[in-house]
């Protein structure tokens, strides 16, 4: 189909989401399906269609944004950040700062919050989740998912902190009034700053490569001296050296202290 640059261009003067910053071959496809489904055939009327309905462009926010997730996603990874990325933080900080930056609708930083409280160290960490997708930040601040979504989630800490009410999960307030959940548009906004740990995960795989050239950096930026970035199962950072970033376990990645 043609008329996708232009299609961009429109989208970023209507929800500020600049498309060029994501693969465009991917991107395509996930559109064009979405136009398809609306009964149209083309960008042109497609945009018009976003323009005069709000409930459309919703839906298109919300097809382009990709929100799966899971709680505790590849728990190998997160058995590494319970047994020794965080343990080594708290041996050098009291109190930590961190930072899911696509937090979808909040698996991720519930699940951290969850460990924090296992390990008895949430009552001294600050936790900001964000993500670009306002509904699934309503879905997030809620705090309830369905029985298929839990499963992963340790038998203790289920019956320790959620709720059932028959299929629905929910987590109790003291998990809840953790977490300070904003919308952040990665490629936009101003970065929350002094953090110890940033969680980025599956999200950069939707990016082009100058777009992750300048996110590593902002990440960079954003961490304290010895900070951790934790990355998704697929997107290890090639050349770390060149963002400031050593890696010290599959996954995790430490910024380099100041010279
Ligand atoms: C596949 S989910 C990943 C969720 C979680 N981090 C995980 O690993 O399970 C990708 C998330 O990135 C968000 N996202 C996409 N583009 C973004 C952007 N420019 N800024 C912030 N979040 C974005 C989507 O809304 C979605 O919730």
């Amino acid at each position: 189909m043609d008329g996708y640059k232009e299609f961009t261009i429109q989208i970023k003067n209507l929800c500020k989401i600049d498309l060029a910053n994501y693969k465009e071959k991917q991107m395509k496809r996930r559109i064009e399906s979405l136009i398809r489904r609306n009964g149209l055939s083309d960008y042109d009327s497609y945009l018009k269609l976003l323009i005069t309905s709000n409930k459309h462009l919703k839906e298109f926010m919300d097809y382009i944004t990709i929100n799966v997730s899971e709680f505790f996603r590849n728990p190998s990874q997160w058995s590494v950040l319970e047994h020794d990325i965080l343990p080594a933080l708290v041996s050098k900080k009291k109190h930590l700062k961190i930072w899911s930056s696509a937090c979808a609708a909040g698996e991720e930083p519930y699940s951290l919050a969850l460990l924090l409280a296992k390990m008895g160290i949430l009552d001294n960490t600050d936790i900001i989740a964000t993500d670009i997708d306002i509904k699934a930040l309503e879905h997030a601040r809620s705090g309830s998912y369905p029985q298929k979504s839990v499963v992963n989630i340790p038998g203790q800490l289920l019956d320790k902190f959620f709720l059932k009410n028959n299929d629905t999960f929910t987590l109790k307030e003291e998990i809840k009034k953790k977490i300070d959940f904003k919308i952040l548009n990665l490629l936009d906004d101003r970065f929350p700053q002094q953090c110890d740990l940033i969680l980025c995960r599956n999200v950069m795989i939707y990016f082009t490569e100058e777009a992750k050239d300048k996110l590593y950096k902002k990440f960079h930026d954003a961490l304290v001296d010895e900070g951790i970035l934790f990355v998704g199962s697929t997107e290890q950072i090639i050349m770390p050296q060149k963002y400031g970033f050593f890696s010290i376990r599959s996954f995790f990645y430490q910024k380099g202290k100041a010279s």
